[in-house]
């Protein structure tokens, strides 16, 4: 007797496909839906952060933001008088992809200047460096009260 396994694994294998674009566009609904910072454009949200978790990017940041933005964030991203900290607060909450539109267009009517002259890697390493930050490196959990430093 003849078989037709051969088109039957075909089969199985488009079921897959289905399945796994019906899970990744769920992906996209999720990320749709977060919180709004500084009234940032929904294409914000889709802005991915290529160096997200990357010690030696945000080592960089480091003094990126050592150099640019510690004379009003304060050294530790702690804040100053009336400019917010960063290392706590709304900054940790927002998506990478958020903090990057921000700071590329920054607020200068409320003093915060714009960032886009900086060229878009050291952007990216700065939001990095922010958000290592926090006890953890993902932008979904929430802030740990109290680092250890
Ligand atoms: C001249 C002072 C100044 C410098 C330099 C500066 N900022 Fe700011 N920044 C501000 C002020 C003031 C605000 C608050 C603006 C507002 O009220 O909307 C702010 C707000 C922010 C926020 C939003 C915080 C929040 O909780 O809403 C982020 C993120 C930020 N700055 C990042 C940076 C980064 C990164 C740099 C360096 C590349 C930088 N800033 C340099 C003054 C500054």
């Amino acid at each position: 007797m003849a078989t037709a396994t051969g088109s039957n694994k075909m089969r199985v294998r488009s079921g897959v496909g289905i399945i796994g674009a019906f899970v990744l566009s769920l992906g996209v609904i999720v990320t749709a839906a977060a919180p709004r910072f500084h009234n940032a454009p929904a294409s914000a949200d889709q802005l991915k952060n290529p160096y997200a978790g990357q010690a030696a990017e945000a080592k960089a940041g480091a003094s990126l933001f050592a150099q640019n933005c510690a004379s009003c964030h304060g050294s530790n991203a702690q804040g100053m008088a009336n400019i917010p900290a960063l290392r706590s607060g709304a900054t940790q909450s927002a998506a990478d992809g958020q903090l990057f539109w921000f700071i590329t267009v920054g607020e200068p009517d409320k003093g915060m200047p714009a960032w886009g002259s900086l060229p878009e890697r050291q952007r990216w390493q700065i939001v990095t460096y922010l958000k290592s930050l926090s006890s953890s490196s993902s932008s979904k959990t929430k802030p740990v009260v109290g680092s250890s430093r």
